[in-house]
């Protein structure tokens, strides 16, 4: 289990560096992501919330698990107005606009380049683990910023946490 950052980490606000090569040490790194985000009950999560400034996330909203090293959005088409949440800012929740759809690329744990169309909750994820790569947190894009706990009822269900 890999330590979680909180928002007050600065180290949470650095751009991360891109991945030179795909070797043991990052295959590591993916492994230990994916198994702290799993332990958190997070759908996602960037290595620098694990103090890591390397371009790696890891997401899995429910329909496999996904890694990407050096991910990049190719295009975003649509939008969806949802609530988020963030691993690193536990108590707090917010209503982001996001693309519906999206197109990134990456590499995956061998080194090869891979391309997925998503949308929905996994676009939505997926653009909230490459902002963290830029040092971009939900809070500095949401519409409306709450405390968790002050959400009830239908919206409580459609809180994601990553
Ligand atoms: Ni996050």
């Amino acid at each position: 289990m890999l330590d979680i950052l909180r928002a007050e980490d600065a180290k949470l606000r650095q751009t991360a560096a891109p991945v030179r090569k795909v070797n043991r040490e990052i295959r590591g790194l993916l492994t230990e992501m994916a198994e702290t985000m799993y332990a958190a009950e997070g759908i996602g999560l960037a290595a620098p919330q694990v103090g890591i400034s390397k371009r790696v996330v890891v997401a899995d909203v429910g329909s496999g698990l996904v890694e990407l090293v050096n991910p990049q959005i190719l295009y975003r088409e649509g939008a969806q107005l949802g609530y988020e949440g963030c691993l690193s800012i536990p108590d707090l929740v917010g209503e982001v606009e996001r693309a519906q759809s999206i197109r990134v690329t990456g590499m995956d744990r061998h080194g090869h380049q891979i391309w997925m169309n998503c949308d929905g909750l996994l676009a939505r994820c997926l653009q909230h683990e490459i902002d963290h790569l830029d040092g971009v947190l939900f809070t500095d894009l949401a519409l409306v910023v709450v405390e968790r706990d002050k959400i009830s009822g239908q919206g409580k269900n459609e809180v994601v946490l990553d």
